[in-house]
């Protein structure tokens, strides 16, 4: 396999692992509001992003290329509002499509059209990522500001499981 996309695969591990780093923090401050249906969505997305960390360490195994794992980064984001989390969550997800994007596009050039086909389901989970991000701002500043509103939304975000992804290797 083409260098460049190799290491761009492992450097994917680590970035999807720090995702789910940042949703855990992002989890445990509206824990501390006591938003308990805002930290289980993002107590959720946290297994998802430890999820694709492991689809792109098993693509690698599969492919038998080496695998290193690298430290991850602190999340060093300061909250003060419910909203905060929100747009960080938002501008983060976009962050990442544009990664994927840039693996997408090396593996292009490269010709690595397995590459490609592994990395088609991502491009569709960003798609929803970021679509659903979005969406929790906007009901947020529709809903979020009126206490019952508030409360109702953490009552739905509260009803969110689990579900492992579809994508199987
Ligand atoms: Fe793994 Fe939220 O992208």
């Amino acid at each position: 396999m083409n260098e460049q996309v190799a290491k761009l695969l492992n450097e994917q591990i680590n970035k999807e692992l720090y995702s789910a780093y940042l949703y855990l923090d992002i989890a445990n401050y509206y824990d501390e509001l006591d938003l308990d249906g805002y930290a289980n969505y993002y107590m959720i997305q946290a297994q998802e992003e430890r999820d694709h960390a492991l689809l792109f360490m098993k693509y690698m195994q599969i492919n038998n290329l080496k695998v290193t794992l690298e430290a991850i980064g602190k999340p060093d984001k300061v909250f003060s509002s419910v909203l905060d989390p929100l747009e960080v969550a938002a501008e983060h997800e976009r962050y990442v499509t544009a990664l994927i994007n840039n693996i997408y596009h090396e593996a292009h050039q490269a010709r690595d059209y397995r590459t490609m086909k592994f990395l088609d389901w991502f491009v569709d989970e960003q798609m929803e990522e970021e679509e659903n991000a979005d969406s929790m701002i906007s009901r947020y500043k529709l809903f979020g500001q009126d206490p019952k509103g508030l409360y109702l939304l953490d009552q739905e975000y509260a009803a969110r499981v689990y579900a492992a992804p579809s994508l199987v290797l």
